[in-house]
């Protein structure tokens, strides 16, 4: 069983996953634009990732008896100046979605349910790495100024990103 207040919480969250999934794939689509197949290599796993922590919680939230309910998407940005202006956007956005999980947790705590705290746990380290993995990015473009050849050796390496779903 499942609070309705914690089942609430958990719908909205996935509707963030998915509007995070959105978010990505314009953001690969602006690259696939730009001609940056690497970084858009990037964020089309990045879509994946956001998929796959959507479904986490649809799984969740089922076997604990409680009901998914989807809500509306909104219409993510769509027109970026820059690759560092997408990267800086995409760095914020997980520290608002970090920021979301921590809530959540605080949520279950006050509900005490262990199930859910235990299953959290899991989002938090998550978060850790989905904000290393865009402040990363983030800041080798600052260092080549977000240009010339070191922008494309940085594509080169984005180009190699793979989507390895995590064993649970
Ligand atoms: Fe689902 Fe990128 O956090």
């Amino acid at each position: 069983m499942i609070t309705e207040k914690l089942q609430d919480a958990i719908n909205y969250q996935i509707n963030r996953e998915l509007f995070s999934e959105y978010y990505y794939l314009s953001m690969a689509s602006y690259f696939n634009a730009t001609g940056l197949s690497g970084f858009e290599n990037f964020f089309l796993v990045q879509v994946e990732e956001e998929r796959f922590h959507a479904m986490k919680m649809y799984r969740f939230l089922n076997e604990k008896g409680g009901r998914v309910a989807l809500q509306a998407i909104e219409a993510p940005k769509t027109e970026f100046k820059s690759p560092q202006e997408v990267f800086q956007l995409a760095y914020d956005h997980e520290k608002l979605v970090s920021g979301l999980i921590n809530d959540l947790m605080d949520l279950a705590i006050s509900e005490n349910d262990h199930a859910a705290r235990n299953f959290l746990n899991w989002f938090v380290e998550e978060q850790v790495e989905e904000e290393a993995s865009m402040e990363t990015i983030l800041n080798k473009l600052k260092l080549v100024n977000g240009e010339g050849h070191g922008l494309l050796m940085l594509d080169a390496e984005l180009a190699q990103r793979v989507f390895t779903p995590p064993a649970k």
